[in-house]
């Protein structure tokens, strides 16, 4: 006859690996959603030449809380996305160019964030939308800008209020940019 004490603890054994696993699945699974959800609110709203729909600046504990290396290295990666996604040819090719375009736009994002006004220390009142002129920006080329934006954004760990806000910032304001029809559209 097999003893009932030691059947039990070996039934309790397994049970408890069995829920174990299945826990860890359950959290694996809810952190992989919460991931996804994130993702999932940084929405693009699709826009087409011409419409300037109202803009809300960031909330200024975006650059409390990230500081401003925060945001230049935030900055960076987006341009490092850029510079690999299918609009790299709109951005400087050289190395040296290449920086200094990260420095204006970091600049720029520090400013509107509440910064110091380092942007129009160095080149002026933005009117970005005649900065952007001379490049050719459509409606597909500004989802792939915001797509590599999604990336970077997420990668800050920021709190999802202050990720949210800078989001609905850049994804509204990045519709002024645009100037060009796509090949594909009449
Ligand atoms: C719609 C998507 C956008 C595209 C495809 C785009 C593309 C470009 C390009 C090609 C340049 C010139 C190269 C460079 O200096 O980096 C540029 C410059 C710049 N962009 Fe954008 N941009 C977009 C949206 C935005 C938005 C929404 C902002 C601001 C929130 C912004 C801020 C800037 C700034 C500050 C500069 C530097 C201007 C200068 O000092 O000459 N861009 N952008």
């Amino acid at each position: 006859m097999i003893p009932v004490t030691p059947c039990i603890r070996v039934v309790t054994g397994i049970f408890f690996v069995l829920f174990s696993r299945f826990a860890k699945q359950i959290i694996v699974y809810f952190g992989f959603y919460k991931q996804i959800q994130k993702r999932m609110e940084l929405k693009i709203d699709l826009y087409t030449q011409g419409e300037r729909p109202e803009v809300t600046k960031p909330h200024p504990d975006f650059l409390k809380t990230l500081g401003e290396e925060g945001v230049r290295k935030m900055v960076s990666r987006h341009y490092d996305l850029l510079r690999v996604s299918e609009i790299k040819n709109l951005f400087p090719d050289e190395e040296e160019e290449f920086g200094k375009a990260k420095q204006r736009s970091a600049d720029f994002m520090i400013q509107i964030c509440g910064g110091p006004d380092y942007f129009n220390q160095n080149r002026g009142r933005p009117m970005l939308i005649n900065r952007h002129s001379p490049f050719s920006i459509t409606s597909e080329g500004r989802i792939i800008w915001l797509e590599c934006y999604r990336v970077a954004l997420t990668e800050t760990n920021l709190p999802e209020h202050l990720i949210l806000s800078f989001w609905n910032y850049i994804q509204v304001f990045s519709a002024w940019m645009i100037n060009s029809t796509p090949k594909t559209e009449k």
